[in-house]
């Protein structure tokens, strides 16, 4: 009996758990580790211990409130959106097993992941690879997602054709450079020097140095240019899409949604990624990396209690891949 009291029907509402929240928006030093109540699974949800915990530029972001629209003043909040883990409690119609180790993203805009358990709908949670650690499990689900979405839905790329890659060494890029691949692509990286070997040991044909070459200067044509740093515009890089080329954004701004509504006709396209969790990709994504077709990038990983401090690096955009929190 002794090492089952984690699981079922015990876990109680007044239960308590540390995470990390903030009650004000701001610096990395709003973060402050906190005992809140341990959240109860609701229907079609499951209670997962969290392992490790991914850390990405949107939980930097919810934290500086520049989405208080979304993430309203009802502090405490509790940030971040990426999880690994075990599933301890099962909601009822929830279809994840007692044990099962998961990983996925928790769609809500704040999300709620720096806490030792998370309640999360069970569609949003896949079976975790089991060809590597839940350390690395977490850092996939936002950041792959986003790039399977950005390339697959929107880019709606084909075998043999060109995409260009801008941010090809961040948390996002380094999936968007293998699964461009995945899926058939010449690949354009761009990055600066120190990680050109980097982007070109995970398949891209080509690399240019963002610091030697203003990209719009660029001769060639790209079916697919994947803005995933974001400092370009539709407008700006235009004239390097083929006739049905596809810009794709993934900063949400007043200018790209212009030009979404402007090229909604035309056979040039601007889109913008906005990246939601599902069963489906998290398989997808599992099978790839359990057929080591997809290497996941770990630049860094924190204990919880750091938070802060992985708060402070990612904010330095010099992320090589991805940063996690560890759950002691
Ligand atoms: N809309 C959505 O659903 C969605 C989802 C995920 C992410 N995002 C957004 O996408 C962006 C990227 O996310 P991420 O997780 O990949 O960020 P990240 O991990 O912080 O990106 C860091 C990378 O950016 C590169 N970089 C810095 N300056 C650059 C420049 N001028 N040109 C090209 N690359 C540069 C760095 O490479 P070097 O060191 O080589 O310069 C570094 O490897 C963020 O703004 C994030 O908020 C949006």
């Amino acid at each position: 009996m002794s090492a089952l009291p984690q699981y079922g029907k015990h876990l109680h509402p007044q239960e308590k758990m540390r995470a990390m929240v903030i009650d004000q928006y701001g610096g990395p030093d709003v973060l402050r580790e906190a005992s809140v109540p341990r959240p109860v699974p609701k229907r079609g949800q499951v209670l997962v211990r969290t392992k490790f915990i991914g850390v990405n530029p949107k939980d930097v972001v919810v934290r500086k409130g520049k989405f208080q629209v979304a993430t309203g003043k009802r502090f405490p909040i509790i940030v971040g959106h990426d999880i690994a883990g075990e599933v301890v409690e099962v909601g009822p119609g929830a279809d994840l097993a007692l044990g099962e180790h998961v990983f996925g993203m928790i769609n809500d805009f704040a999300g709620r992941a720096y806490a030792e358990y998370a309640a999360v709908d069970a569609s949003q949670l896949g079976r975790a690879p089991s060809s590597i650690d839940l350390r690395l499990a977490a850092a996939v689900p936002l950041a792959a997602q986003t790039a399977l979405q950005g390339l697959r839905d929107d880019a709606e790329i084909a075998p043999r054709q060109n995409v260009l890659i801008n941010g090809a060494s961040g948390g996002v890029g380094v999936f968007a450079v293998q699964i461009a691949k995945i899926l058939g692509a010449n690949v354009t990286a761009v990055c600066s020097h120190r990680n050109i070997d980097l982007v070109r040991e995970l398949g891209a044909d080509d690399v240019i140095d963002y610091t030697e070459t203003e990209l719009v200067t660029l001769s060639q044509r790209f079916d697919a240019f994947y803005d995933v740093f974001g400092n370009y515009s539709f407008n700006k890089v235009k004239h390097l899409l083929t006739p049905r080329g596809t810009y794709v954004q993934t900063i949400p701004s007043s200018r790209i949604f212009k030009d979404i509504a402007r090229t909604f006709v035309r056979k040039q396209r601007a889109k913008l990624v906005l990246v939601r969790s599902r069963r489906s990709q998290l398989d997808w994504l599992r099978q790839q990396i359990d057929g080591s077709h997809l290497r996941v990038v770990l630049d860094r990983c924190f204990p919880l209690s750091k938070v802060a401090d992985a708060h402070r690096y990612m904010e330095t955009k010099r992320a090589r891949g991805k940063v996690v929190l560890e759950v002691a």
